[in-house]
């Protein structure tokens, strides 16, 4: 038998290290937060997208009494992105989370479907989403979606033209 090890890259830093424009990126997602629906969780998530085109478009979770029918705040934003701008690669994506009257001091990780919708998009536009991940002490960046899901299922994705 062998082993098969899978590493992840993620870097650590904060919020003074960025550059402005990732700071941009990750004070649109922190604002995406207000613009949340989350009366059953009160946990609100803000996602800010940064397109090809320099555009910044946002999302926030949106949630229904159904359970199932509402939706992560980086599948609003990618969806609307992807919906909105076909034609532009999704270059980068900020993730932030508040609740308790508070931004959340670790940063949260995208949940598995959006994982999967942060792949499609990569796949798509042929180009990597840089992920950061905002907590008050400290901010993860991650390169592209292969560092949060590795052993991917990508096997029958391909062009709809
Ligand atoms: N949520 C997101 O919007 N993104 C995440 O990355 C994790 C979870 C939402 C779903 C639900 O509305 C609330 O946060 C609590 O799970």
């Amino acid at each position: 038998m062998k082993n098969f090890n899978i590493t992840a890259k993620i870097q650590i830093c904060s919020y003074d290290e960025l550059h402005p424009e990732e700071k941009k990126l990750i004070d649109c997602s922190k604002e995406a937060c207000s613009r949340a629906y989350a009366p059953y969780s009160q946990f609100r998530v803000g996602a800010a997208a940064l397109l090809a085109n320099g555009e910044i478009v946002t999302g926030s979770n949106q949630e229904n009494v159904a359970f199932p029918s509402g939706l992560c705040a980086e599948r609003t934003a990618l969806f609307y992105a992807n919906s909105q701008y076909p034609e532009h690669a999704v270059r980068s994506l900020a993730i932030a989370a508040y609740t308790q009257g508070d931004f959340v001091d670790k940063p949260i990780s995208p949940c598995g479907a959006c994982r999967q919708v942060i792949l499609e998009t990569e796949m798509r536009y042929q180009n990597p989403v840089r992920i950061f991940l905002y907590g008050k002490s400290e901010i993860y960046i991650i390169e592209g979606i292969k560092d949060l899901l590795p052993l991917a299922f990508d096997a029958i994705v391909t062009s709809d033209e």
